[in-house]
């Protein structure tokens, strides 16, 4: 049964300036999203994409509190598909409202990034 439903749009112009902030930087995305982006040919494009997915993703769980942005982590697997790592937070978060399944999707066109997020129970 789905149990919650997110939608961010993201244009990359609110993100050019935060962006090179190492702190913003840090606080927002892993390690691994930053290495993943910065080896891609527009950077930013996947950055905003996966800033969206990071407000899909609280939009779906409808929880704000304290949810350190940088633990809704985007991880692609072989195929490219995005997934979101299930961290501890993540796991702790999910555990609370008995969500099993996350699905998300991500597209890109010119300068918006556009992300969906499903929870399944
Ligand atoms: C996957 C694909 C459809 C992306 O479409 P696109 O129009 O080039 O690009 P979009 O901007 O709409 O989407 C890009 C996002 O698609 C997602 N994506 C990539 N591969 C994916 C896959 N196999 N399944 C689901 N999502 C995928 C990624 O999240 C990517 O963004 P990111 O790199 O920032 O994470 C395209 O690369 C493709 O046709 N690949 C080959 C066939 C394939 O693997 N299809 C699977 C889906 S039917």
């Amino acid at each position: 049964m789905i149990v919650g439903l997110g939608i961010d749009v993201c244009d990359i112009k609110k993100l050019i300036r935060p962006l090179k902030n190492k702190k913003f930087l840090k606080r927002v995305f892993s390690d691994k999203e930053i290495e993943y982006c910065k080896n891609k040919k527009n950077a930013i494009l996947h950055f905003a994409g996966r800033f969206a997915v990071k407000e899909a993703f609280l939009k779906a769980v409808s929880d704000r509190k304290d949810i350190p942005l940088c633990e809704i982590e985007t991880v692609n697997n072989e195929f490219g598909k995005p997934e979101i790592a299930r961290t501890v937070f993540v796991k702790n978060l999910l555990k609370k409202k008995k969500v099993k399944k996350i699905f998300i999707s991500i597209s890109h066109i010119d300068s918006l990034s556009v992300a969906v997020c499903i929870l399944e129970k």
